[in-house]
């Protein structure tokens, strides 16, 4: 596949192909505390995994940026998270799947990467009775046309609305899940495509960014009945789950593994966030600092 941003890894990349790989964490990363929505996912299917968790949080948002920034940035994370040791890596973000997978994959070949698009698309695909979705995004995913291309390669014929919402980005990350600023904000992104009439609206709204699952209520109650709200958490576990059977990369432990958790900026801000994502709570003693 062609690296059109023309963006190499790091010189000393080193991925350890003949070590037993199987005990080493997978890697995870977001722009900052969203992709932990995946990360809750993933641990919930795979109990006895370590996990490597990196929020980019000093460069958050990535939705707003150009796609060679999006891309030179999923590129270093990437690297960082080779550097310390991990097994496969996942995408945990919306943004960095839509941009950065070709050029991380022409990168990276040996490093299996599994991305959220692919696994929200088919999700939605299997959830529409009417093949009418929407994709509530970032600006930079809508930028990108990753989710039209993925549903479209799925099912030609599907009528497919991809709205930017960064709004919602901000209200997540400030820990504002529910009531009325949040359904007010959700009325004026969602009022233009539910004043439809019926047979043109959607079934199905696929949450595009791993911070809005924390918004679904809101969502859904702003969507009314019979919308299906789909975040890809699940099935992105599922895929991950797959890929490491395919390659005989299952942890051979029975007790539960670990995360170890790395963020970019404070680590304060990173734990106080983060309980709205995970479910439960963390201290900023659980965050190591690094730069990239
Ligand atoms: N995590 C990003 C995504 O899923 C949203 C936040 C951002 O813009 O960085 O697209």
């Amino acid at each position: 596949m062609s690296n059109p941003l023309d963006i190499q890894p790091a010189e000393g990349y080193i991925l350890p192909m003949t070590m037993d790989r199987t005990t080493l964490p997978i890697g995870v990363f977001d722009s900052g505390v969203g992709g932990l929505t995946v990360l809750k996912a993933l641990r919930e299917r795979l109990p006895n995994e370590d996990f490597l968790y990196l929020g980019d949080t000093a460069r958050l948002p990535y939705g707003t940026k150009s796609p060679r920034s999006i891309a030179r940035y999923a590129l270093q994370c990437t690297q960082e998270l080779v550097e310390r040791g991990v097994k496969m890596l996942v995408i945990a973000c919306n943004t960095a799947s839509s941009v950065a997978l070709p050029p991380l994959n022409e990168a990276y070949p040996d490093l299996v990467v599994v991305g959220v698009v692919r696994p929200g698309a088919s999700a939605g695909c299997l959830a529409t009775r009417t093949k009418r979705i929407a994709v509530l995004a970032t600006e930079g995913t809508v930028r990108g046309g990753a989710y039209q291309d993925a549903i479209r390669e799925l099912c030609p014929e599907m009528r497919i609305t991809s709205l930017a919402c960064p709004l919602f980005v901000a209200l997540a990350e400030e820990g504002w899940t529910e009531g009325p600023i949040v359904e007010g904000v959700a009325a004026r992104y969602l009022d233009p495509l539910f004043a439809e009439l019926p047979e043109n609206r959607p079934d199905v709204i696929v949450l595009g960014c791993t911070h809005f699952p924390v918004l679904a209520k809101a969502i859904a109650h702003v969507a009314g009945p019979g919308v299906a709200i789909i975040d890809s958490a699940a099935t992105t576990a599922q895929e991950v789950v797959e890929c490491l059977e395919d390659d005989g990369l299952r942890h051979p432990r029975n007790g539960a593994g670990s995360v170890q958790f790395l963020a970019t900026d404070d680590p304060g801000r990173f734990a106080r966030v983060a309980g709205i994502f995970l479910g439960y709570d963390l201290t900023p003693g659980d965050v190591t600092i690094i730069d990239l």
